[in-house]
């Protein structure tokens, strides 16, 4: 995350040099070249009806190559995202509800915009700048994913976005002050760029008119076999990340930062995500599998840089994930019980899919070593997350 004063410096453009570096070798490599030419497109249709009568639109944006991604105007929710494997089949590869009902209640976040707070913060506590904030408990004992209204439960308005590559759409909602108990209003716009060369590029900017916190995140659920294929858990997952940090039984993070070597959270080779998950590791004990952030490999701090990889072999599927965020969040769905019908009209169990929710570290505003979530008024905050669709055929 960028936290820069006005006016705008050169960080918080999107044609950011280390991007435009990338973009160039995502083009080499990625342009899958087969098919006839088609063009980008953004269209909008009606999802359903709230039951306070506000329509929620569905978004669908679709790439020259024929990858789409589709995203509500309620919480900026991504409910499908469509690429193929190394045949050519396309399959959804993110788990979804069936109905806007679901989306409207959305207690596991699926796809969704998550702040203004994302992840917990302890006992829903904390102070800034000599006054002490309370936020709604709705974890435990702690605040989860910015309270009972957080942004996944929020209005977007979205407009479509020129761009020279792709398809592009941006979602703005402005969080007054005082909402949840967060300070200060926060004005938010979050652009989903889908380039031609297969990337699903993320984008979000703040300001705030008083001192407050913010941390934002995107909850997508991946099984890159398939949305309903069952189980994720054998998919191989790497993270670029010599260290995280453990938690306590409540998941709040206890401040220190350990290595990942000789634990089952070493990740820096790829490995399948259920190699290690039955280890008598304490930490995967207390987050019923994995659910906890990972401190990422950075040459300095906000750098866009490569943070993490999923592979299916069946199908040949991988994503890669960049960030500018000091963290990444593997949840592998440890609380999917069985009781959700999901969009592939199957049940969702344990272990479904896993999430890379990029961020800053959770309950960073209770630990001054932990990098800053502070956003002050006249500065802007911008951070970026690229998603990266490819196969290995
Ligand atoms: C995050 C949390 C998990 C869980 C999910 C939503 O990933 O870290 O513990 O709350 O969100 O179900």
């Amino acid at each position: 995350m960028t936290r820069t004063s006005h006016p705008a410096p050169a960080a918080r453009s999107t044609h950011h040099p280390a991007f435009l570096g990338l973009a160039a070798t995502i083009g080499l490599s990625f342009a899958l070249g087969v098919g006839p030419a088609r063009a980008d497109s953004l269209t909008s249709a009606p999802f359903g009806t709230l039951p306070n009568g506000t329509v929620v639109q569905q978004y669908t944006m679709t790439n020259a190559q024929g990858l789409s991604v589709r995203f509500l105007s309620l919480g900026g929710c991504i409910t499908e995202i469509d690429t193929p494997d190394r045949n050519g089949h396309f399959a959804d590869i993110v788990l979804g509800y069936q109905d806007l009902a679901g989306y409207d209640s959305n207690n596991t976040y699926f796809g969704a915009i998550v702040g203004r707070y994302a992840n917990r913060i302890a006992k829903g506590t904390f102070t800034l700048e000599g006054k002490t904030y309370h936020l709604p408990i709705n974890n435990g004992v702690n605040s989860l994913h910015g309270g009972t209204v957080g942004f996944n439960t929020q209005i977007w308005q979205v407009t479509s976005k020129p761009v020279s590559d792709g398809v592009a759409a941006s979602l703005t909602y402005t969080s007054p002050d005082g909402q949840d108990g967060y300070p200060g209003t926060l004005s938010v716009t979050v652009t989903y760029t889908l380039t031609d060369s297969n990337a699903l590029r993320i984008d979000y900017q703040a300001t705030t008119d008083k001192p407050t916190v913010v941390n934002l995140t995107n909850h997508s659920y991946f099984n890159l076999r398939g949305n309903g294929s069952g189980s994720a858990l054998d998919e191989l997952v790497q993270i670029n990340a010599d260290s995280y940090t453990p938690t306590d039984a409540t998941q709040i993070p206890t401040g220190a930062v350990e290595p990942v070597a000789g634990t089952p959270m070493d990740f820096r080779k790829l490995t399948p995500i259920d190699a290690r998950i039955r280890e008598p590791f304490q930490q995967l004990i207390l987050a019923q599998g994995y659910d906890h952030n990972w401190v990422l490999n950075k040459p300095r701090p906000d750098a866009l840089t490569y943070a993490a990889k999923a592979y299916d072999p069946e199908t040949g599927r991988i994503l890669t994930v960049f960030t500018t965020e000091p963290g990444v969040q593997l949840y592998t769905s440890n609380f999917l019980n069985g009781s959700l019908i999901g969009s592939s009209d199957t049940v969702y169990r344990q272990g479904e899919g896993f999430t890379f929710e990029t961020q800053h570290f959770p309950d960073s505003p209770n630990h001054p070593n932990f990098p800053t979530t502070e956003l002050k008024p006249g500065q802007t905050f911008h951070s970026v997350t690229i998603f990266r669709f490819s196969t290995d055929g």
